[in-house]
């Protein structure tokens, strides 16, 4: 039977899942994006071209279509409750409501979440709303700090001394962003994302995933929103123990139990960005929604129908069964446009070669009778799929290399010499 799905944002994880729910071909596709993502167009029905919060839209353009279903992508129509309407509505959604989306969207909630509920992997933090009492606290704290905007930043939020900016410079950012500021041990160790399927009680896991925040090869430069992400044929990564995986994943479902036996019940998709530090997993926090790029490699090993395990979770009844991932390795190289992030040169036309066995992924990047062209944010992506990560890495590189334009990628990502740099940094912390 056809079933009808809303999705909801145009970037590079939309279009990855909209390919995942189009493998079904008795999936039909209704998309909502702010601009037009040409690899989403050509697989849904119908697209509406509007702002992602515009909510009373989004819910006649739902209705009117009489779609079952809806999958949010970001963040920011969770925060205004999209979820909530939808439901309303009677369309159930792969989305948390506004209140269970606070895991995301105000760090000072889930961190006192994760204390009220004694749950692990919290790092020593304290909220400020003043500034003049986070400047006291910064100064006379005794090692370094992340400094974090308590709502939502499009992921560049976030300082960190020693990295970033010293004492006086934390001091200045937490004036700068008025005060409201999570204060944060920084942690040391390697980082890794773990995202998770949950229905409200039952959390089933994705593959890990590595993530690329810096914008240069060897990770410098500026915090991007990610330039690319790698996951391994076994689901893990060699910088985390089994029993460190265990701890992450028990942290994961403790926040969902706790979520629950608060009244604020978490459907959808969690993510959790994790450091792994000598003490174990410690979270970095917690994202309501796929990681943009990690949804690009798990999805593009999902071999289970998408649009059954969404049911699942709104109907309540997830279980492992119903999800199952290839076991190969997965290389995610994003184009962006050069000068990204400070300074990206738009409107510049790009053109791609022979991509070979990659996925093609779309972000931001608008099509004009027939060429591409940069807008400001990430561009696309290629994912490569191969038995081992040099055969992953070999297909997503070559992809990349053929698109010529102002535009660039990390060649490093998903190469050996990294992973073995991520094991050395993780022996030298134990
Ligand atoms: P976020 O916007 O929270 O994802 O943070 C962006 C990046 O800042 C993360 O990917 C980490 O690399 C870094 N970060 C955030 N919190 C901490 C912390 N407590 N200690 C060290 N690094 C952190
Ligand atoms: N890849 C980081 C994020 O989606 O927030």
């Amino acid at each position: 039977m056809d079933m009808k799905v809303l999705v909801v944002g145009g970037g590079g994880r939309e279009h990855a899942i909209t390919r995942a729910l189009s493998c079904n071909s008795g999936v039909r596709i209704f998309s909502v994006m702010a601009r037009k993502n040409p690899g989403i167009a050509r697989l849904a029905e119908r697209v509406l071209l509007e702002k992602e919060t515009n909510i009373p839209e989004i819910i006649q353009f739902a209705t009117e279509n009489a779609v079952d279903v809806a999958v949010i992508g970001p963040e920011a129509p969770l925060e205004a409750g999209i979820v909530d309407h939808l439901e309303a509505a009677g369309i159930p959604s792969l989305g948390p409501t506004r209140a269970a989306a606070r895991l995301e969207t105000d760090k000072a909630f889930c961190r006192r979440l994760m204390e009220r509920h004694e749950i692990a992997g919290c790092p020593d933090y304290r909220v400020f709303h003043d500034p003049e009492e986070a400047r006291q606290f910064i100064e006379t704290y005794d090692g370094d700090l992340a400094i974090k905007p308590i709502g939502l930043t499009g992921g560049k939020g976030v300082r960190i001394m020693g990295e970033h900016v010293d004492t006086a410079g934390a001091v200045e950012y937490a004036r700068e962003i008025g005060g409201d500021v999570v204060l944060e041990e920084r942690l040391i160790g390697e980082e890794f994302t773990l995202q998770a399927f949950v229905d409200g009680e039952h959390l089933v896991p994705m593959p890990l995933v590595q993530d690329h925040k810096r914008a240069y090869e060897g990770d410098v430069g500026p915090n991007t929103g990610g330039m690319g992400s790698y996951s391994l044929p076994d689901h893990m990564l060699p910088f985390v123990a089994r029993s460190d995986y265990e701890k992450a994943l028990r942290i994961m479902e403790d926040t969902v139990a706790a979520m629950q036996a608060e009244g604020t019940p978490y459907r959808g998709i969690l993510y959790g960005q994790f450091m792994n530090t000598r003490d174990g997993p410690k979270v970095i926090e917690f994202n309501a929604r796929f990681g943009d790029p990690e949804a690009m490699n798990v999805l593009s090993l999902l071999e289970t129908d998408f649009s059954e395990i969404i049911r699942h979770v709104t109907e309540g009844d997830l279980s492992p069964s119903h999800v199952r991932f290839a076991h190969k390795a997965t290389v995610c190289k994003y184009l962006v446009p050069e000068g990204y992030p400070e300074a990206p040169m738009t409107h510049e036309p790009l053109a791609i070669g022979d991509y070979g066995d990659a996925l093609l992924y779309y972000a931001n990047v608008e099509e004009r009778d027939g060429t591409l062209y940069t807008q400001t944010s990430r561009t696309l992506a290629f994912v490569g799929r191969g038995e081992t990560l040099e055969e992953a890495e070999e297909i997503a590189e070559k992809a990349a290399a053929s698109v010529s334009g102002r535009v660039f990628h990390r060649k490093d990502i998903g190469t050996r010499a990294v992973l073995e740099r991520r094991c050395r940094h993780m022996r030298e912390i134990a």
